[in-house]
């Protein structure tokens, strides 16, 4: 037995404290070959860069096409060495090209429990359905939206006088501490049978 040593691409969109919880977690940063977002002059690339990781910008309006999008952020993974992908706050759906090349290897975060609201928005959805719990997901990526195998969850109560931010930065305070377990575990701590 041999522990296969997975460095990994984190894709992020926005303010990057899901990036920063992987940073802050010292099996992960030195496995992390690249951050790739898809907007310019985001927080997360000023986090990476900050942390001295290397950074690309895939802008979204560049591609004609989800597909080749979701190739340049393939293409962008594979080429810094990466094998896994962790999408972070990650706001794009990648098409199925891209999830073929990384299969079983790409984890996201998700604000609710899922199979409750998927897509955007699901703290204020959540919010707007009244329900008193909800949660964070950490799951496998697959070719739906939120769809993927989950990997672990955690519950979050909705107070009475939460509000999107209240309940948000709740909903954080979980994910920063389940994405990187979750990523230790299942991506780079992985264990692998080797060849004798
Ligand atoms: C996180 O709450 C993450 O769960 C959510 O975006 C936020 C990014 O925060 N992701 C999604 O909604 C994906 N559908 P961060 O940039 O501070 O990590």
């Amino acid at each position: 037995m041999w522990r296969a040593i997975i460095d990994i691409a984190v894709l992020a969109s926005g303010s990057g404290t899901n990036l920063q919880a992987l940073i802050d977690t010292p099996e992960i940063r030195p496995r992390i070959r690249v951050v790739i977002s898809d907007k310019p002059g985001v927080r997360s690339l000023e986090r990476a860069g900050r942390a001295g990781i290397k950074t690309a910008v895939i802008p979204w309006g560049d591609f004609e096409s989800r597909r080749d999008f979701s190739i340049a952020v393939a293409d962008a993974a594979e080429g810094a060495g990466a094998e896994a992908m962790v999408l972070a706050g990650f706001m794009r759906v990648l098409s199925p090209e891209a999830i073929e090349r990384f299969a079983g290897r790409i984890i996201n975060v998700h604000p609710s429990l899922l199979p409750a609201f998927p897509g955007v928005n699901a703290v204020a959805q959540a919010l707007s359905h009244g329900v008193k719990v909800t949660g964070v997901t950490v799951h496998f990526v697959d070719e739906g939206v939120d769809t993927g195998p989950i990997i672990a969850q955690r519950p979050v109560p909705i107070l009475s006088d939460d509000d999107e931010a209240s309940l948000h930065a709740r909903i954080q305070v979980e994910e920063h501490r389940l994405l990187p377990q979750a990523v230790v575990e299942f991506i780079v701590g992985k264990d692998s049978v080797g060849v004798q």
